[in-house]
This record gives structure tokens, sequence and C-alpha cells, in this order.
């Protein structure tokens, strides 16, 4: 199963990754991820991508595209996958199907940017694993430490409000064309389109997803 989750930042697409990639067994494909872990490794790439993400921009999409490619050519995709921040922008959405890489599914988690703005303040991650949390919605068993490792958890560098905000702006300009590019996939008969309320909780959200994914 070859899965999108598409929505604005914040709007829960890595948390509902973690429930279907166990649900699946099909890996997530978070390029916001891809891009921390290489600041994290300190590459050159790296380097450029966080100035550009530390402001709440998009990274050029050549090295998006090129990132995407390469890691949906692993073994562990052949089964599917679940794209998770990707494609963000049309040319990436265009440059996919140039490439014959076809979806499923694409879900879009529906939350108003007064929500997001809220909940980001909030949230606590473990880069290693990708497991997200929030401090009042999604809260780990033990305060501050990821729940299967224990590592401590940390704050985004991306998460302060400024940055929040201009990530919103960057969303509905660049990204939000996309849920009319893919309604227009889904009634072509190319792959399925649905809408979900990502403002119910967690467990609703993920409960819809497994009712309509079967
Ligand atoms: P990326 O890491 O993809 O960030 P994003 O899209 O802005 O999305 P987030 O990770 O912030 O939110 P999410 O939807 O995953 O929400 P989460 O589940 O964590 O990208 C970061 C940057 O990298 C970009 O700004 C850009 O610069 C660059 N980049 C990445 N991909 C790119 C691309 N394709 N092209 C160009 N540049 C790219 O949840 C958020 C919080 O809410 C958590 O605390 C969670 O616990 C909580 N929560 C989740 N669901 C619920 C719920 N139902 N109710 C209450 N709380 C909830
Ligand atoms: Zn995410």
């Amino acid at each position: 199963m070859r899965i999108i989750l598409l929505g604005a930042p914040g709007a829960g697409k890595g948390t509902q990754a973690q429930f279907l990639m166990g649900r699946y067994g099909i890996p997530q494909i978070s390029t916001g991820d891809m891009l921390r872990a290489a600041i994290k490794a300190g590459t050159e790439m790296g380097l450029a991508a966080k100035r550009v993400m530390d402001e709440g921009k998009l990274v050029s999409d050549d090295i998006i595209i090129g990132l995407v490619k390469e890691r949906i050519a692993q073994d562990d995709c052949e089964n599917g996958f679940l794209l998770d921040g990707f494609p963000r922008t049309i040319p990436q959405a265009d440059a996919m199907k140039e490439a014959g890489v076809n979806v499923d599914h694409c879900i879009e988690f529906d939350v108003p940017d007064d929500v997001i703005v809220e909940r980001m303040g909030g949230r606590r991650v473990h880069p290693a694993s990708g497991r997200v949390y929030h401090v009042v919605y999604n809260p780990p068993k033990v305060k501050g430490k990821d729940d299967e490792s224990g590592d401590d958890l940390i704050i985004r560098d991306d998460d302060k409000e400024d940055t929040v905000r201009a990530r919103l702006g960057v969303y509905h300009e660049q990204t939000e064309p996309l849920v009319s590019y893919y309604s227009a996939e889904a009634e072509a008969g190319n792959c399925q389109y649905h809408k979900l309320d990502g403002t119910k909780p967690v467990d609703e959200v993920s409960k819809e997803l497994a009712e309509l994914l079967g």
C-alpha cells in the first residue's frame, strides 16, 4: 500500500505514520526526518537545509526529489510506503508521477491554523525513531522520556511560534494546491482521496484511518 499523508505542519502526519507503520508494516518516509538526520550528521546538504528549515521555508525541490527517489528504491519499500511531508509542491508531485510512482491513497488531515499553533508549543520528539509526543494530548509514560528507549525527548528547532506561523504560510501557498491535485487524481481513478478531521483525539483519527484503509 502506497500512502501520501498530506496536511499542515503539526496536523498529525508523523503521529499517524507511526500508527500506520505498525499496522501495515510499511516504512515511513519522512522528508523532514531525513533532513534532520542530515543536519545531525553535519553533511553539506544538511547544513544548507538547516538554514532554510529554521526560517520555515521549503528546501529545494531538486534536493528533496533526489532524496525520496533514492529512498523509494530501497528494498523495504517494495510492498509500499508512507510518504510523510512529501510531496509538498506541485513540481514534487509531478516528479513522482513522471518517475512512475503511483499512490493508492492520499489522506488529508484537516486542522485549523490556531489549533496547530497551540499544538506545536507542546510537541516533544524522539529523533532516532520519529516518535512524536505532546505534553498534554499524547504524553509519554515518563515525562520527557521516549516510551521505548527511555531516551530524552527534545523540542524541534522549528517549533518556535514565529517559525510555525511562517511554515503555515508556506503550507497554504505551496502545499495546499496538492489538495486539488490529488482530488483530481482521485476523480481520474488514479488513487483514493480521503479528508479526515485532524482535530479529533489521536486514537480517534487512528481508528478512522484503520476503518478507511481496511
Ligand atoms: P516536517 O518535518 O515534514 O514538518 P511539517 O510538515 O511541518 O510537519 P510536522 O512534522 O511539524 O507535523 P506533523 O504533521 O508530522 O505532526 P505531528 O504528528 O508531529 O518538515 C520540516 C521542514 O523540513 C519543513 O519546514 C521544510 O523546511 C523541510 N521539508 C520537509 N519536507 C520537505 C519537502 N517535501 N519539500 C521541501 N522541504 C521539506 O504532531 C504535531 C503535534 O501534535 C505533536 O505534539 C503530536 O503529539 C500532536 N498531535 C498529533 N495528532 C494530534 C491530535 N489528533 N490531537 C492532539 N494532538 C495531536
Ligand atoms: Zn512530522
